[in-house]
């Protein structure tokens, strides 16, 4: 595991004691509005494809929470060669992108190839006005039966988390693996809810983790764990991808890091936070909240509490993420496996032949 984030020392305003660039803490207006309809619950919007598919407000303010994590992701990869996915494909011709959300990914790929035809899939339609004539957005649910015709070279989730039970998600990285080109790659990147905290600076009763370890209960008692960085590997080995690869990152909440990098990176999680929390919260813990759901102003009341914590410079907390890439093997691959699994079971039947011989 890499090393633990050091702490910027003279980033605090004494005379405030609050964070002296206060800059990163102002919550920006909603970044588009929307025409398309939804429904509504606890004063936020949800899709409406299939009742109860998504835990996850598809609204402004839950795009501005998605927007902050899309130039999150590609700042913490500025220095690859591809910030947008680490799968080694120089010239992909087929994307897709499964539950584009905003659609932020989905553009920024078909701009950067242009040749290329990008897919962005999801239960609601993206806001945007404009698009890239390569890219196109679809409403529609990834647990039916797929119905492109064309298989992808390339097929990237960011941020799923919780979006699927176990028995889906074996589901859906089986679909991804029968949808994609032999040698094609599948990429996801998610982050984990639980907060962490590498010194004494972050009490363990604070309303920060109170509201992270409610929200993880109610994702196990709906059966839609959020603990999905710890499990994807496991679910793309067992849908018989190969060459799997991955990176781990710390995403910190707020500018505390010395290093500049993360610093920039602790702004952009801020917003993803204060934008974003109450749309993580607000359905998982007025529905399958443990020991009961929880009543919608419960649920503000301990966000308020966990937006002081958020501005407090001296509290350092930060979180986990995890990309993971694999390959479907190529058809030579294939033929090889095929021809293994033929040899064992010649090699069985001989075996339980001899047996029968001897009895
Ligand atoms: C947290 S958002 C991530 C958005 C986007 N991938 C990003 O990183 O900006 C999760 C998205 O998955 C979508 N989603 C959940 N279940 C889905 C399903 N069964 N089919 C298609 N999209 C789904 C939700 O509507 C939501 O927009």
């Amino acid at each position: 595991m890499d090393k633990s984030i050091e702490i910027d020392p003279v980033y605090y305003d004494h005379g405030r004691d609050d964070y002296i660039d206060s800059d990163f803490a102002s919550e920006t207006t909603s970044l588009s509005s929307s025409i398309y309809r939804g429904v509504f619950e606890n004063g936020r919007r949800y899709q409406t494809v299939r009742e109860g598919a998504s835990w996850f407000p598809s609204d402004e303010q839950q795009f501005e929470s998605l927007e902050a994590a899309h130039l999150l992701c590609i700042l913490l990869d500025a220095n690859t060669e591809n910030p947008l996915y680490q799968a080694p494909l120089k010239d992909p011709k087929q994307i897709l992108d499964i539950g584009t959300g905003r659609g932020n990914w989905a553009i920024d790929v078909a701009d950067i190839f242009p040749n290329a035809t990008v897919r962005g899939v999801d239960l609601f339609p993206p806001p945007g006005e404009w698009l890239p004539p390569n890219c196109i957005m679809e409403v529609d649910d990834v647990l039916q039966e797929w119905t492109w015709r064309q298989s992808f070279d390339l097929i990237h989730m960011r941020q799923l988390i919780g979006a699927f039970t176990p028995v889906e998600w074996d589901l859906l990285f089986a679909q991804c693996y029968k949808n994609l080109i032999p040698g094609g790659w599948i990429e996801q990147i998610e982050g984990d809810p639980r907060i962490q905290c590498s010194d004494s600076s972050m009490s363990p009763e604070s309303s920060m983790v109170q509201f992270t370890q409610a929200v993880f209960l109610a994702g196990q008692e709906w059966n839609h764990p959020l603990d999905t960085l710890d499990t994807m590997r496991t679910a793309m080995e067992k849908a018989g991808f190969v060459d799997i690869h991955e990176k781990t990152y710390r995403w910190p909440v707020g500018p505390w890091a010395r290093d500049p990098t993360l610093k920039e990176a602790g702004r952009l999680h801020y917003h993803q936070w204060t934008a974003g929390m109450e749309g993580w919260g607000m359905y998982l813990l007025t529905k399958f909240g443990v020991p009961r759901p929880w009543a919608k102003e419960e649920v503000l009341v301990l966000l308020a509490k966990v937006r002081k914590e958020l501005q407090d410079p001296h509290i350092h907390m930060w979180q986990y993420a995890r990309r993971v890439w694999g390959r479907k093997p190529t058809a030579e691959e294939q033929e090889e496996k095929e021809k293994e699994k033929e040899k064992e079971k010649e090699e069985v039947k001989v075996k339980s032949e001899e047996v029968d011989a001897k009895h």
